[in-house]
């Protein structure tokens, strides 16, 4: 049977590695049963007859993927910012996570941050879900309607979290029962002790023992705040360093997201480097709670794998455009206290899609035999330039300037998954 082909036709931009920027003008992107094939500067004549989804003039580039994010604090955006870490978790964090007992507010809730998810452009996630099973599942759900592909975790918090605390054989159950509930194409579970001070010893130990036996991957926190950092040094005597209080539970393995590390010195980032342990960099929420600027270019340089995080809602900003200029912003703060060099735009939005691409096993940008995970940006509410704009130029514009209503068509596992499509019906 012939394939099933797709081109689209625009002005092709991605970053095929790390700092490296590749544009290409009028470019044909073809797929072929929903795997692409390449980006070409001519149309192959092998696909002559095929139709083509002609963007124009319009920049075709890689949708984002937000590597941390907490579900159940989307509707405390843009409140307590005005607290630190711990402050912060317990006046407004465990009571706001606490009201997805109610599977009603809960479905209400997800189906909106699904949605905004895909109207922002984002199409790949890694995120916290409560502590709650069955609200996890149907966030499990609302992402998989929506389009949104990647991980989610169950929370797992037995101590020391207030009102959103569960006790230590009920998470264990708990957390069983939802992985018996994950059969979704898209999303997938993930291991989620939130962080140390959260977690009893025989909690992080279940919890090593599952990821080994099933072969699961886990997130969580590391060094994200000074007062943290002391208190699991309280917690664990034994342990030099916090990354120590993971690994001797077996949650310290190859693929292990941990959010923040702002405060990991050399030694911690080597254990991460060593270990292929990922830093997700969560730059808005370092500065939103007082953390500090994390130290991304050591951590590029040690070898640490790094991607970008929303934080939503340490973070106060869904959209991982906006996640992207401010972590260029926060590194550049940071190169004036030490020095280290700023990220640059197009390294900024290598670490906020196309790191990722690479953690869910993909390549770096449009990669023939991979889906597509793709946007399309049109400039036409940017203010108009005194001169014509090399594609590099509108790509920085794009990055700092787009908006919701900029992002014409997202699409994830190559299908199209926005709602200006899904107004009309259809896929690509
Ligand atoms: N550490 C433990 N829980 C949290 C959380 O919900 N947000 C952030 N930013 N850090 C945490
Ligand atoms: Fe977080």
């Amino acid at each position: 049977m012939a394939a099933d082909v797709k081109i689209l036709r625009g002005n092709i931009i991605h970053t095929p590695a790390l700092g490296e920027l590749e544009t290409l003008a009028g470019g044909y992107l073809v797929l072929e049963d929903g795997v692409i094939q390449g980006i070409f500067p001519v149309l192959p004549e092998r696909y002559a007859a095929c139709p083509v989804e002609n963007w124009g003039d319009r920049l075709i580039m890689p949708a984002f993927a937000d590597m941390h994010l907490h579900a159940p604090q989307y509707p405390m955006l843009g409140m307590g910012m005005d607290l630190p870490l711990l402050e912060w978790l317990n006046a407004y964090t465990f009571q706001t996570e606490e009201r997805f007992a109610d599977l009603d507010y809960a479905r209400r809730v997800y189906r909106r941050l699904a949605e905004e998810l895909i109207a922002n452009g984002t199409t790949r996630v890694v995120m916290f879900s409560s502590r709650h099973a069955d609200a996890t599942l149907v966030l499990m759900e609302e992402l998989e309607r929506a389009g949104v592909c990647g991980c989610v975790g169950k929370v797992n918090m037995d101590r020391n979290s207030g009102v959103a605390q569960e006790t230590t054989e009920a998470s264990m159950a708990e957390t069983l029962r939802w992985l018996d509930g994950c059969r979704f194409d898209h999303v997938k579970p993930i291991l989620t002790p939130r962080f140390t001070p959260s977690c009893s010893d025989e909690l992080m130990a279940f919890l090593g023992r599952l990821a080994r036996e099933r072969d699961l991957p886990v997130q969580s926190h590391l060094s994200e705040n000074l007062d943290e950092v002391a208190w699991v040094r309280r917690l664990h005597p034994d342990c030099g360093r916090y990354w120590e209080t993971y690994e001797k539970f077996g949650l310290w393995k190859e693929g292990t997201l941990m959010a923040h590390c702002v405060h990991s010195d050399e030694a911690e980032r080597g254990a991460m480097a060593g270990h292929g342990v990922w830093a997700v960099h969560c730059a808005a929420s370092n500065v939103n709670l007082c953390s500090g600027t994390a130290p991304v270019r050591r951590l590029l340089e040690d070898g640490v794998r790094v991607a970008l995080g929303s934080d939503v809602a340490g973070g106060d900003q869904l959209a991982m455009y906006q996640v992207v200029t401010a972590s260029i912003r926060a590194s550049k703060i940071r190169s004036i206290e030490t020095g280290d060099r700023p990220l640059t735009v197009p390294e900024a939005f290598y670490l906020g899609a196309a790191a990722g691409q690479r953690y869910f096993g993909g390549g770096a940008g449009f990669v023939p035999g991979e889906k597509l995970h793709a946007i399309v940006v049109d400039e036409g509410a940017f203010p108009e330039p005194v001169r014509a704009l090399t594609l590099a130029e509108r790509f920085e514009r794009a990055v700092y300037l787009m908006d919701k209503s900029s992002i014409l068509a997202v699409y994830s596992d190559s299908r199209r998954v926005d709602r200006k499509e899904r107004a009309h019906g259809g896929e690509i």
